[in-house]
């Protein structure tokens, strides 16, 4: 063997063995990091077996949902459409998680009847204490004009929130017109989630027979109205990008110029960190430590 070849064979040894002694010793932080995450995930287990079955958020994105409110921590967020409060309580399991915060979520006194309530799975939960539940006579719209008009006559005590969940009527008429309350009760950076971007009153199994529908016109039938609402009222505003539409949800931020966030910060909101993906990072580390 020459010379040059054995201290080659030898430098790689070394840099191979400073790997293995690296990763070994990140895996052990990674460990650690990881059951203080297994603690900060409980909450969410807690949560999602008390809601095992009830309709509607399921757990993937309920888990969604807490890991947004676990990073951007919104102290004030509000919910419109609450129904059995399955998503009320995975935020409110992360805001339990984060330690402070509260949810004013709105729907209809019917949800009062609904089995179980939000009342009993709250109370089941122990997460009462974040959640402020009105029960509209009609409308939620009808509740938002109150909170604004509070807000205007009393200015020194604005309730102004951080994040808005918009899951109730998915109709033009309701949540175009509440995207135009939200908007007046939100502060700059605040998030709104749409929930049902696609939904259609001509799908819904509940809804396609009733009189109500039938009188619709067959585009408005057909027509996915949350969609609408994105188009050509939250695009068309110079003040609201939208961050991204899947099959389901349609993120939105309401931005000032100083506060515009990007696209790659917006997804970091909800990245999990594995050791995979740590482990991976580290390797990017050394190698670029090792060709300079
Ligand atoms: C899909 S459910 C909400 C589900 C809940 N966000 C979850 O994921 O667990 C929709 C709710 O919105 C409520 N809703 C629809 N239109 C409404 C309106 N105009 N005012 C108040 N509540 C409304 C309904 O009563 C229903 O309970």
């Amino acid at each position: 063997m020459e010379l040059g070849d054995f201290y080659y064979r030898q430098g790689y040894k070394i840099v191979e063995k400073s790997i293995i002694f690296a990763i070994n010793h990140f895996r052990l932080i990674s460990l650690n990091c990881r059951k203080i995450k297994v603690l900060f995930i409980l909450k969410f287990e807690i949560v999602k077996n008390i809601l095992d079955g009830i309709p509607h958020t399921p757990p993937e994105d309920g888990l969604l949902l807490y890991n947004f409110i676990l990073k951007s921590k919104p102290s004030k967020i509000l919910e419109l459409g609450f129904q059995h409060g399955v998503s009320t309580l995975y935020m409110a399991a992360a805001l339990d998680e984060i330690g402070f915060g509260e949810i004013i979520t709105i729907d209809r006194q019917s949800a009062l009847h609904e089995n179980p309530s939000i009342e009993t799975l709250l109370n089941k939960s122990g997460l009462n204490q974040y959640v402020k539940a009105i029960y509209a006579n009609y409308s939620y719209t009808w509740e938002l004009m109150k909170i604004i008009r509070d807000n205007s006559t009393n200015q020194n005590e604005q309730i102004l929130f951080d994040f808005c969940f918009i899951d109730g009527a998915h109709n033009w008429e309701t949540d175009g017109f509440s995207f135009f309350l939200v908007d007046k009760l939100l502060n700059d950076g605040a998030f709104i989630l749409f929930d049902d971007v696609y939904w259609t009153y001509s799908k819904s199994e509940g809804l396609k027979n009733t009189d109500f529908v039938k009188q619709m016109s067959i585009d408005e039938k057909n027509t996915p109205q949350v969609e609408l609402i994105l188009k050509l009222l939250v695009a068309q505003r110079e003040n609201y990008s939208i961050l991204s539409v899947n099959e389901r949800w349609a993120w939105v931020q309401k931005i000032d110029n100083r506060n515009k966030i990007i696209q790659s910060d917006f997804e970091s909101l909800f990245i999990q960190t594995s050791i995979k993906s740590d482990i991976k990072k580290l390797l990017k580390k050394i190698k670029s430590k090792l060709t300079k």
